[in-house]
């Protein structure tokens, strides 16, 4: 509990375990938050379904990222969400020290820095709030009782925030060519609710609030509200999302890069700190159950374009990726298929 950032960082210069190596260092050069991530507007979708389509299709293939607007997500519903997550890390300790955990099986838990704080090298400036969502009856009993208002505001998050996850998975299913309600059932069935808080840091040229990873789902989708620090990793250099006022973030994860056959990019992407306000966002996490048996579709691949991966259980990639903290190329080496190893590494 104690080592929380939000429970020690007040007044106090940045610890040298907090810095990071210099080639992973953000330096001062501060990265423009272009207009560069594409922005979808999905209430198109109603007048000009091609069009938006392929949209999105694009956006996935070239920088497997991009914002969303007019996506049926109420403004109310994104304001009460980042008010009560942002409501949760302002609670003084005593409320919130029975979810800190460091056990990463606790289906719903509050931690700090990154995957495992007690073996990483150094550390990261984020607290974490993260729980499971499905099956809903069962998980919302082990969600924070305070706010008391949070178990209400965060069910109707997390069920428009997956209706509109299948939204976009649908868009991508005909953009792709695949059967209709492909991801319907058992590749999106679970979902993670990630909240990351990122207090403000005495020097944000030193340390990131979260490394460099691709995320290992099938698709996420996340409300950054309005503080920049959310980076893109795109042709060899970083470029800003721009916070824009009730757009939501979406992007591609290594489950879908894997079913697409690489059709699709799981694009690497990073937090970076800053030294004016604290920063939160909240990230849903759609996958299959750890169980689902993940492979590139069928009717994506041919003798001219073989499957790239192997079948492997989602629960199998997932222990790797873990041991791997989020490296992205060889957190899939072991699934990709040895013939096709020189073409896509
Ligand atoms: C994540 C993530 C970005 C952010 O939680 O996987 O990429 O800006 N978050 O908090
Ligand atoms: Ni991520």
């Amino acid at each position: 509990m104690e080592r929380l950032v939000s429970n020690w960082y007040n007044h106090r210069a940045l610890p040298e375990s907090y810095i990071c190596p210099p080639e992973t260092r953000p330096g001062k050069l501060s990265i423009p938050s272009g207009d560069t991530i594409p922005v979808v507007n999905l209430g198109e979708a109603l007048i000009n379904p091609s069009n938006t389509i392929l949209n999105v299709l694009r956006a996935s293939q070239e920088f497997g990222f991009f914002q969303v607007v007019n996506h049926g997500v109420s403004e109310k519903v994104l304001n009460d969400t980042m008010n009560v997550v942002e409501e949760f890390f302002k609670m003084p300790m005593e409320e919130k020290a029975s979810l800190y955990s460091e056990d990463p099986n606790k289906v719903c838990r509050l931690y700090t820095s990154n995957i495992n704080y007690g073996t990483e090298k150094y550390h990261f400036w984020r607290d974490i709030l993260k729980h499971h969502c499905h099956p809903l009856d069962d998980c919302i009993k082990l969600w924070p009782q305070k706010p008391t208002r949070y178990r209400d505001v965060i069910r109707t998050f997390t069920v428009e925030g997956k209706k509109l996850g299948l939204t976009i998975l649908e868009l991508l299913t005909e953009g792709l060519g695949l059967e209709s309600g492909y991801f319907k059932k058992d590749l999106s069935e679970a979902m993670l609710l990630v909240a990351n808080h990122y207090p403000p840091c005495p020097d944000p040229s030193l340390t990131l609030g979260l490394p460099k990873h691709c995320d290992p789902n099938l698709i996420t989708i996340l409300l950054q509200g309005h503080t920049f620090g959310l980076q893109v990793f795109k042709d060899g250099q970083w470029i800003g999302v721009q916070p824009l006022p009730n757009a939501l973030v979406v992007n591609i994860g290594h489950q879908l890069r894997i079913v697409s056959n690489n059709k699709l990019k799981s694009a690497e992407h990073r937090a970076v700190t800053n030294s004016k306000v604290a920063r939160t966002t909240v990230g849903l996490f759609i996958s299959s159950s750890e169980d689902s048996i993940i492979e590139p579709a069928k009717s994506l691949t041919n003798a001219a374009q073989p499957p790239l991966y192997r079948a492997f259980r989602y629960k199998e990639f997932l222990s790797y990726y873990f041991s791997m903290m989020g490296d992205t190329e060889l957190a899939l080496q072991p699934f990709k298929l040895p013939f096709n190893q020189s073409v896509i590494s």
